[in-house]
């Protein structure tokens, strides 16, 4: 995974797992941040966490290379963003085509960038929420994977808002993952077809 800062996401993913609710390895957790909390929080569970700051080398593109080299000698196959709050050039994206996952705070396309919820508020919409999607060589445009909606309430602040997205956030980040390493999910095109589980097949001796 990847993240830069507190690392809800990331927690949210590691109980899933522990609950056995999500059957994948959690390789690594990378962080462009030396004191992100979502790296204390991957220690805790005995998770790899390293730091990765752009001010340790020469430029962002040897950042990234540096990144894609922990990813490769670990055999990493899934890179799920959490936070993560630089953008990945196109290269690694090509790289990594429908394998890195992003969950953004609001009903993608509206909204996308930094501050989603202020952006929500600002707007006057009634409904918000949440999107998991595939990153492409875009800003949060990627195909949508799945979005959790919230209403917006009279009194609600972007504090209050991005509270009640990120309950939400919680939840579809694990189910998008799980849907997609049981392999029920599609890409064609912009759109992402879930799949219907596949049956259980009873062997009768
Ligand atoms: C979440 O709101 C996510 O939607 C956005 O960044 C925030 C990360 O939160 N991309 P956390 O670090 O997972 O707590």
């Amino acid at each position: 995974m990847l993240a830069s800062g507190r690392g809800s996401n990331l927690q949210a993913i590691i109980d899933a797992i522990e609950r056995g609710e999500l059957p994948v390895t959690l390789t690594c957790v990378i962080s462009d941040r030396e004191n992100a909390a979502a790296l204390g929080r991957a220690r805790h569970h005995g998770i790899e966490a390293l730091a990765l700051p752009v001010s340790q080398f020469p430029g962002p593109t040897q950042q990234e290379q540096a990144i894609r080299r922990h990813l490769e000698d670990r055999g990493v196959e899934l890179v799920a963003l959490a936070g993560y709050m630089r953008i990945l050039p196109a290269w690694f994206v090509a790289l990594y085509r429908w394998r890195i996952l992003n969950i953004h705070p609001s009903l993608l396309p509206a909204f996308p960038g930094l501050r989603a919820p202020d952006q929500a508020i600002a707007y006057g919409v009634k409904v918000s929420g949440c999107t998991v999607h595939f990153v492409d060589e875009g800003t949060d445009t990627g195909p949508i994977i799945l979005q959790r909606p919230v209403p917006v309430l009279p009194d609600d602040t972007a504090e209050t808002l991005a509270a009640r997205i990120l309950r939400e956030e919680h939840i579809a980040y694990p189910e998008a993952l799980r849907l997609l390493v049981s392999g029920r999910l599609r890409v064609e095109g912009r759109r992402v077809h879930i799949l219907p589980p596949a049956p259980r097949v009873e062997v009768h001796t």
